[in-house]
Parts: structure tokens; sequence; C-alpha cells
């Protein structure tokens, strides 16, 4: 055998053969009229049925206040493709076979007349599967989940335990701003679903590149043997938004970046990097062992959270050539505010394999690029020969995870300089999803939505992980309570953020490293 191709196909090895099928279903989406169901969540719908990747028979069911017919919903959903569909313009003849699974129901989530009308299109269904087989989809406000919720059960629509086909609610974020309110959202769901009919959405654990951190580690032992506090130095992880809040000033106010990104996306991200190997590639498993590495994440007393976290507010700027204002002028932003924008973090992980290996989270808008990574920094080698001489210079190994975009993995380390003096210089091995699979990004909610569909729960939040992570947010949340933004918080649009996140690491000897992006 001589192709490379060949000997890679001969050592592909698939583990999807334990996935569950999915099966024929009715789809329900409240906030029909919405922005996330417009500009992701019918996207994704289409692209799986372009793809044949749904059951021939599915259905799906939009419910909004605002006055629509089937045929109006479907004329607006096929205008928001041609803006938003990922694999550019819309094919007519696919487009007619998907519309005609698509209808419209028109009513109040908080009163029982547009349940009832639910409740008679899905008995109208032509199919045993369409009419018992339900995926509650709730893109609406958190604050409506749990009327949502009572409503359908109050409708015979949700049924908590077993029921003829299944009954699910997919749950958008974010679930809760604090423990208290997470709880009690928890609670409210619970009474009408088991936790296993629950899918909290994290949309990050959709993506491939985030998936792929656990088959990274746990498939390679040159890695997973270096993997702990003997080898590595420290562990940073970067998401970083171009964008200001733009339009969405209001919904921003109220959450900010601790609890908009760090709560859910970076904690996962971090959870899926630092966490121990589990017993078995099931959905249990798998959450059992974030649960445990959030939990030891170490909580922060207030007086720790001067020192170990950064806050700060984007000022006018210029990002790619676009003008951002300040985020206090922003719309329908408090002229006041001390909303953070940004936020970094230096957190440490009390268990066996990390004791005091830090690892730096940091996230923001209005900064230089847009791109997630995570790059875990190895100690440096023992300072003799080349590290005695270079120094500071001589750049230890690391290990770059991009996550987005130019999706891939980067290894650094030292090469000589060509040429009969002896000189060092970092290089970098690189692995790009692109150049080797070609270029197959699917939306990370095509992925979450087949996986709702199909009852697996993996790639979604289980109630105590949810609860975890807020512990964390919120011992940092009462270090802040009562202080004001400081004056080294601001930072202009278009930059890494403020100076005293540099300070963060400076003061163990560490720095940011930029992401490096292929253009
Ligand atoms: N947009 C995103 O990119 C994004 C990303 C991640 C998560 N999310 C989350 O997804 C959820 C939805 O976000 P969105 O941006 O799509 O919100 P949105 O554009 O404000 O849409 C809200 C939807 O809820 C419906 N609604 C509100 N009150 C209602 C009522 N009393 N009865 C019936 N329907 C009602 C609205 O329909 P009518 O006005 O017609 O009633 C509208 O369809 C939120 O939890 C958000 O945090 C959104």
């Amino acid at each position: 055998m001589h192709r490379t191709e060949d000997m890679d196909e001969l050592m592909t090895c698939r583990l999807d053969h334990h996935r569950r099928q999915v099966e024929v279903a009715t789809v329900v989406i409240f906030g029909a009229s919405g922005d996330l169901t417009s500009r992701k969540l019918i996207p994704a719908l289409y692209q799986l049925y372009a793809g044949g990747q749904l059951p021939e028979d599915f259905r799906v069911i939009g419910f909004a206040r605002r006055d629509k017919t089937d045929e109006s919903w479907r004329a607006e959903l096929r205008e928001a493709l041609d803006r938003y569909s990922r694999t550019g313009p819309v094919d007519e003849v696919l487009f007619t076979g998907f519309a005609e699974r698509i209808h419209y129901c028109r009513g109040d989530l908080a009163e029982t007349d547009g349940y009832t009308k639910l409740a008679g299109m899905i008995a109208a269904m032509p199919t045993p599967e369409l009419r018992e087989n339900r995926l509650f989809y709730l893109a609406t406000s958190p604050s409506q989940f749990g009327i949502i919720a009572e409503q359908l059960h109050e409708a015979n629509l949700l049924e908590r335990g077993p029921a003829a086909g299944w009954h699910r609610l997919v749950v958008e974020k974010p679930f809760g701003r604090d423990l208290s309110s997470a709880s009690a959202l928890n609670q409210e769901l619970i009474r009408h679903a088991h936790e296993q009919q629950i899918f909290r959405i994290d949309h990050y654990l959709g993506k491939e590149t985030v998936q792929n951190i656990l088959m990274f580690r746990f498939s390679n032992s040159i890695f997973e043997r270096l993997w702990n506090r003997d080898a590595v130095d420290h562990v940073q992880i970067t998401v970083s938004e171009k964008l200001g809040v733009g339009r969405r000033g209001g919904y921003y106010e109220e959450s900010g970046a601790l609890r908009d990104m760090v709560q859910n996306h970076l904690l996962q991200v971090l959870a899926l990097i630092a966490m121990e190997p589990p017993v078995a590639l099931d959905a249990e498993p798998i959450r059992d062992e974030k649960v445990k590495l959030l939990s030891a994440v170490r909580r922060l007393l207030p007086e720790q959270v001067a020192k170990q976290v950064v806050r700060g507010q984007y000022r006018a700027g210029v990002v790619a050539g676009q003008a951002i204002p300040d985020y206090r002028a922003e719309e329908k932003v408090a002229t006041g505010s001390d909303t953070e924008t940004f936020v970094a973090l230096k957190l440490f992980i009390d268990n066996w394999r990390w004791a005091g290996v830090p690892f730096y989270l940091r996230t923001g808008k209005a900064l230089a690029e847009s791109a997630s990574e995570v790059r875990v920094q190895f100690k440096p080698t023992p300072n003799v020969l080349f590290a005695a001489q270079c120094g500071p210079r001589l750049d230890a190994n690391s290990l770059t995870l991009r996550l987005q975009p130019d999706e891939g993995i980067t290894l650094h380390f030292n090469g000589k300089i060509p040429g009969v003096g002896i000189g060092l210089r970092p290089v970098r091995m690189h692995f790009s999803y692109d150049s080797e699979f070609g270029a197959y990004t699917p939306e990370a909610y095509e992925r979450l939505l087949l996986d709702a569909l199909s009852g697996d729960p993996t790639l979604f939040i289980r109630r105590d992980e949810v609860e975890q992570a807020w512990e964390i947010v919120d011992s940092v949340r009462a270090g802040w309570e009562g202080q004001g933004m400081a004056d080294d918080a601001f930072y202009p649009a278009g930059s890494w953020g403020p100076e005293c996140a540099d300070q963060l690491l400076a003061r163990a000897g560490h720095a940011w490293r930029e992401p490096q992006i292929q253009r």
C-alpha cells in the first residue's frame, strides 16, 4: 500500500455506530418570529433537510404572538435563508419540500388558547410518531421558560415520565443570572419534565473543534502524558470578538461578559481541556467528569477577586476600519454603566492533576480580533545549555487549539536557524481542518438539533454543571459588589483589553499570546 489516503482510510475509526437514530417528530419552536429562529434554527433545519439528515416525515410548528399564516411565515423564512443559509443560494425545489412541513401557530405564551390550538395542530398530524414525538424548542426570553413548561403540561403536550413517544424541552441560554435564579428555573422545569427530557443548549459544544478537544486529548498518548502540573506551566483560554454590543445593548446591560460568556462557553471549554478521562464516551460519564472538574475550580474570596480578576469596558476606537463608540454611548446602555465588556480571570483547579497551574481565561467585545483558542503553555527546559544562554528569549513549547477561525492545532517548538552559526527560533507545526478535511464546517445548531432529535444529551449541559458554573461566577460577582469600574479598566476598541489584564499575567512572569490567524 503506497498511497497515504488509503492508509488514512484504513486507520479511520468510526465511533458513531452506537449513535441513536433521529426519529420522526414534530418540532415546536417557541419564539418563531425571533432573531434566533430566523438566523440559526431554521437555517440549521433547512441544512439538515437538504443533507438528508432529517427523517422524510418531520414537521415544524412555529409559535409566537405576531399575526402570520403558514404561507406568510414560510415566505419570511425563505428570505431569512437567503441571508443566513451557510451553503449559499437556496434550492427552490428543496425549499418547497421543506416549507410544506412548516406551520405557524399564533398564540401568547402566557395564555391557554394558544396551547389549545397547538394541541389541535399536533393531534391533526398524519402519523402517530408526529403526534407523539415532540421537541419543544424554547427560543424565548428565559423568564418565559417556566410558564411554557407549565402550559404545555396543562395542555397534555408535555408529560413528565413515560408517555407514548417522547417529549423533550430544548432550553436556550442564558440559564439564570446567578446560582439562585438558575436553581429556581431548574425547579420550575423539573416540575413538568425529568432532567433526561431537558436539553440545555451551549452552542459552543456543538462546534466541531470543541468536540475535538476530547478526541485529541484521549486518543493521542504523547499529549495526554504531558497534560498535568508536571509539564504544563499554565493554560490560556481566549474568546474574543471584534464587534461591540451594537443593538444588543439592552440585553448586554443585564448580563456583561462574565455572565454572557464565562459562565457557559469559557467554563465549558475549561472543563473539556482539564477534566479527567470519562469511563465511557457516553453522556453521563462525560458530564460527570465535567462536573467534577468545575467543582474543583477554586472559588474566589472577595479579596482574591481584586487580584485574580480584571474587568474592562471599551471606549471608542476603530476595529477593522469600523468606528465603534464608547460602550456607554451605545443604544440602550446607561451613561454611567459599570457593565463589563471584558473580563480576564486567573483560576486554579484544586485537584491532583492541576494543583498550582494557573488557568487564564479572557473574553471581551470590541477587541482586536475575533478568535477562540486554547493555548497550553509547557514548562521551559532546565536552565542549562540553550536556556541558560538565551534566558527568556528561548520560548517554551506550547500547543494551541484553534477553535475558530482557521480551526486547527499548532505545536510551537524551537528550531535551529540554518547556517553556520548557532541560532534558535520558535517554529510551528500546523494542522488545519480545512486543508486536512476540506471546508466542512457544519453550524453548531445543526449538530445540536440532530442530537436533541435523537435524544443524545452529551453536548447539552446538565443541571449540576450549570449550578457549578454559576457558583464560580457568583464568587467573582460578590467581589465586584458595590465597586464601580476602576479608571484603568477602560480600553480602546480594537485593542486587546485593558493593560491591567496584561499585568495579571506579568505578575507571574506570563504573557498573553495573541491568536495568530492565517488569512
Ligand atoms: N439571537 C441570538 O443570536 C441568540 C443567541 C443565543 C441565545 N439566544 C437566546 O434565545 C432566546 C431568543 O432570542 P432571540 O434573539 O430570538 O429573541 P427575540 O428576537 O427577542 O425573539 C423573542 C421571541 O419570543 C416571542 N415572544 C415574546 N413574548 C411572547 C409572548 N408573550 N407570547 C408569544 N411569543 C412571545 C416573540 O414573538 P412575538 O413578538 O411575535 O410574540 C419572538 O418570536 C433568548 O433566550 C436568547 O437569550 C439568542
